[in-house]
This record gives C-alpha cells, structure tokens and sequence, in this order.
C-alpha cells in the first residue's frame, strides 16, 4: 500500500502567503469595487530595468538560429554568470569566492527549502522566530523536526531563537547547540540588519561549534548603512562554516524571472565530506540549469547600465521603505526596519493580534499587509508591510492608514 510523507500532515494550514492569498480574493469577491492596495507579499511592481530587457530580447533572438541556439544549460551555471557573480558580488568586497563555489538556481527560494536536503535528518536546526517560513516548513517536510505543538505554536525539536523589540530583532546565540543555523539579514520578515561584528560573532561560534550557517542575503542590496555586511564572507572564517543564498528578485525585479544562486565553499567539510560536492550532485542529478536567456539577463545585472539602472530601482522601493516608517511614526505607530531593508515592522495598536490587525486593515482600509504570527509565535502582535509597491499605491496606503 502507498504510504505519505506524514511529515507534510505535521504542517498546520497552508503556506502563510497562500492563506493570504485567498483571504484577499474573498475579501475582493464579496466587495468588488474596493480599490484594494497590497502591501503583504514582497513581490516587485517595477518593470525591468532596459539593460536587463536588452539582454533578454538579445538571447531570445540567439535561441531562434540554430548557430547560437542553446539547450540545456551546464547545471551548475553558465561560465559568464558564475564569473560576473563571483566577480561583482565577492571579489569587490574583498571576499574570497571563486566562479566554480557558486551554484546558479531558479531562485533562492527552491535554493534555502532545498539546501537542506544535503544534512542528515538528525541535524538539529535553529531559526529565529519571527522567521521566513520556508527554512521551517521544509525541515518538518523531511522529517527533521517534532510534532507541531499547538501551545506555543512551534515544532518539537526545533531551536526557536526569538528576535524582539528588547533584542533589536536580533538573535542571540543560542543555549542549545544547534548542528544548522538559519540566519537571514537583511531580515525577513523584521528588516532587521546585523553589523559585521555580530555576524563575526555567528561565525566564530559555528566554527567553535561545528555548527553550519544557512546565510539568507536575498535582501543585501538594500543595506544603506556602512557597518553592515552584504555577506557572510566579509567575516573571517566563514569559508569553513557557511553556505549563502542570493536572489535576483529583490535586487533585480525578478520574482516572475526566477534567478538565485548559492554558494557552497569548497573548505566547507562536516564528517570529512565536502558539502560542494553534496550540493553539486543533489544539483546536478535534480536540476537542469536555469534558463540560458535568463542567465544572459542576470549577467546584465552586473553590466555598468545594469548597476546603475538597479540603483535606481533599489532608491525607488526605498524612498517607499521611508514613506511607510515616515507615515508609521507620525500616525503613532511603533515601527523598525526599512532602513537597511525593504520591509517595515510595525507593532499593531492596542495590543491587537497580527491577524486581528490584518482583517481590520484590509476591512476599514482595503491595505493588504502581512501578519507577524505568520512569520512564528514571536511574530505575535507585530505586521509586516512591504515597500514593493509603486510609489503611489504606498502612498494611498498610508493616506488611508493615517486617516483610520
Ligand atoms: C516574502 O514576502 O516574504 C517574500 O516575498 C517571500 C519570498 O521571497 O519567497
């Protein structure tokens, strides 16, 4: 007889941006002349840049000639992009990341609910809480973690590091030692930032502890701040002790394009095995590349017109972060992130629950947005708002959140 993953019927509920998703459409349904503005997902709304539609229009064209067609693509990644990558992203802060440790994907997202397929299932895993759902859901889908314990809202087994308002959203080094860590800043869903010295800190106490950090960048082209690190290997000694996962979506409008990628050193060993060449085989056996024409954009990220078209890009969601936090603050809110990150966290009134807060804002004024619970038990009391959105619809929302 076929049996299940009954790891899967350990999951309560659906995938919070499902479950949103569908709240909104009925909400939309049964009031279909609201004009409704969505804050809740971090989804992109800028077209992309021209020096990116040039390159795709470019290798569209090369895919109509048999002499410059292309197939599939090396698994690991084109030559141009690994190089462009480790090039730009490393090389010019000073870290040591070779073309061949990064591992281009469809995205970060297949990349961090995947990565962990390459540890044992006994692994111990620490996330923060409030958390990026997908580091958890997939360690539960693989077995990795306990029952769901519908009391303080966690998975058994699990190391929940609360990130708080008395902690600046921040970690703290866990009591228990954790074989895997989680580890995303820019911080989704807080916008929380870390300095280069408290990721120093992560990194010498992995290495002490043969600990590996799963080091979610997806948000680094939003740092504004000097002290902050775009990477994990700005800080000595994480070549033996992290993995880093990086996106084009955020960077470059590429949620509907998909482009990731993940670096894997080649020093990074547990139990004498490379985990490159884990990773380079899980790769290899269970994906056949992104696509060429895709791959041609992402190099044109890394073009001057590129960079200086994503700058602007980048500035423009940002002027959105301020607006939100500007608008927040005035209204009497308790707000942080959006300085060196995309997304505002904003603590809701009079000690409303997050969900309480998303059904009276969507209610009284039609603002999607996304609820901290969502994002684990310490998310509780808190709500997200994205600065994705254009910069007249985020206006409109804080006109309407001001006027409530
Ligand atoms: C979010 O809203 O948290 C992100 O858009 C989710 C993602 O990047 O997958």
């Amino acid at each position: 007889m076929v049996t299940v993953n009954k790891n899967y019927l350990k999951l309560p509920g659906s995938y919070l941006f499902s479950t949103i998703a569908k709240k909104v459409a009925a909400y939309q349904e049964a009031n279909p002349d609201v004009q409704i503005v969505r804050l809740g997902i971090g989804d992109v709304t800028q077209p992309l840049a021209p020096a990116i539609i040039d390159a795709l229009h470019k290798s569209v064209d090369e895919m109509a000639h048999a002499e410059t067609f292309h197939g599939y693509a090396p698994d690991l990644g084109y030559e141009f992009l690994r190089s462009a990558i480790a090039k730009n992203d490393y090389e010019a802060r000073g870290c040591q990341i070779s073309a061949d440790e990064i591992f281009v994907s469809d995205g970060a997202k297949s990349d961090s609910g995947n990565i962990q397929e390459i540890f044992g299932t006994e692994n111990k895993v620490a996330v923060c809480d409030p958390v990026y759902p997908v580091y958890v859901d997939t360690n539960v889908m693989a077995g990795r973690t306990g029952d769901y314990n519908k009391k303080n809202e966690n998975f058994d087994g699990v190391i929940y590091m609360p990130c708080l308002e008395s902690n600046g959203f921040l970690p703290e080094l866990p009591v228990e030692t954790p074989d895997l860590i989680y580890l995303c800043f820019p911080n989704n869903p807080s916008g929380a930032a870390i300095t280069k010295d408290k990721l120093q800190e992560w990194v010498d106490y992995a290495n002490e502890n043969g600990s590996v950090i799963i080091y979610d960048a997806a948000y680094e082209a939003y740092i504004t701040e000097e002290n902050v690190p775009h990477s994990i290997y700005e800080c000595e000694g994480a070549r033996t002790c992290a993995i880093e996962l990086r996106s084009f979506s955020k960077n470059a409008g590429f949620t509907g394009v998909r482009l990731g990628f993940t670096v894997v050193p080649k020093d990074l060993v547990r139990e004498g095995v490379a985990l490159h060449d884990l990773w380079a085989r899980r790769h290899g056996t269970k994906f056949n590349g992104a696509p060429y024409i895709v791959q041609r954009a992402g190099e044109a990220v890394y073009s001057p017109e590129g960079k200086a078209q994503l700058k602007e890009q980048v500035a423009y969601y940002m002027r959105n972060a301020h607006t939100i936090y500007n608008g927040l603050k005035e209204a009497g809110y308790s707000v942080s992130g959006g300085v060196n990150a995309p997304y505002i966290w904003l603590k809701t009134p009079n000690n409303m629950s997050s969900w309480d807060f998303f059904d009276y804002l969507l209610e009284n004024a039609h603002v999607v947005g996304t609820p901290g619970s969502g994002f684990g038990a310490h998310g509780e009391g808190f709500f997200r708002l994205t600065a994705f959105g254009s910069y007249e619809n985020t206006q409109e929302a804080l006109r309407r959140i001001k006027a409530l």
